[in-house]
């Protein structure tokens, strides 16, 4: 069993994509694959596979393959994804609201427990099971709650304010859609930044390219 540190960072940047296919083949009720197969449906080579699996001990077998639901669960435990870790949404505008609606928080371990948003006209509705709340009650809330992680939806003129003070209320992690460097100035809290259009650049290179 891997323990924490052991998995170098460039495998546990492919773990998820790992997860995905993993799970799939479980769902579907297969028990094990070989490391040619399984790099087969991920298009990666099956050296690549092995080395990386290779990291958490024992579930390639010469002539066996892969236990796949003992692999899903090490993946699971690897990434802390059974976990119930409370997370909270600021800015519930078109992609907060579509976070909110559409993410299955739990398949990824965590539970969303709040929505928080500074225009009023907003304030009350109902969403996701959750009422948006105001942002006069963030602290209140987050001291009550002490919630592991946020997610920023907001406009990047206000990102890094708002990050610095859920850093000074214990908001240690971060899920962040907007465009701002939240990070600077708060050494060990972690900023998972996503920028979508960065992988539609990239589609337009491999267009440009092909
Ligand atoms: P939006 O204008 O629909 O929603 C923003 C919401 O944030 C509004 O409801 C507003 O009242 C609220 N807000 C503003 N300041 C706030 C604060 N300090 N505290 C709490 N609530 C606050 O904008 P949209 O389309 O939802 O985008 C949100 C952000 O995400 C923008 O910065 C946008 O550039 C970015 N974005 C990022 C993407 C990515 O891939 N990372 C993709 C699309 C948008």
């Amino acid at each position: 069993m891997a323990k924490k540190g052991e998995v170098s960072d460039s495998v546990i940047k492919r773990l998820p994509r790992y997860y995905r296919f993993v799970s799939e083949l479980v769902r579907d009720g297969t028990q094990r694959i070989s490391s040619g197969e399984l790099a087969k449906r991920m298009s990666v080579t099956a050296s690549q596979i092995r080395q990386d699996l290779n990291c958490f001990g024992g579930f390639g077998q010469q002539g066996y393959g892969y236990n796949l639901p003992e692999l899903r669960s090490e993946i699971v435990r690897i990434l802390g994804i059974d976990s119930s870790r409370k997370i909270i949404l600021i800015g519930a505008g078109n992609l907060g609201m579509a976070m909110a609606n559409h993410m299955n928080f739990s398949d990824y371990g965590f539970k969303l427990i709040g929505i928080f948003d500074s225009d009023p006209a907003k304030k009350g509705t109902k969403t996701a099971g959750l009422e948006i709340t105001g942002t006069d009650t963030l602290d209140d809330f987050v001291r009550e709650n002490s919630p592991d992680a946020a997610i920023l939806c907001i406009p990047k003129e206000n990102a890094k304010e708002t990050a610095d003070h859920l850093v000074k209320l214990g908001i240690r992690a971060f899920w962040n859609f907007s465009h701002c460097d939240i990070a600077q100035g708060h050494e060990g809290v972690i900023v998972e930044n996503v920028h979508l259009g960065d992988s539609l650049m990239l589609l337009s290179y491999g267009i440009a390219n092909s």
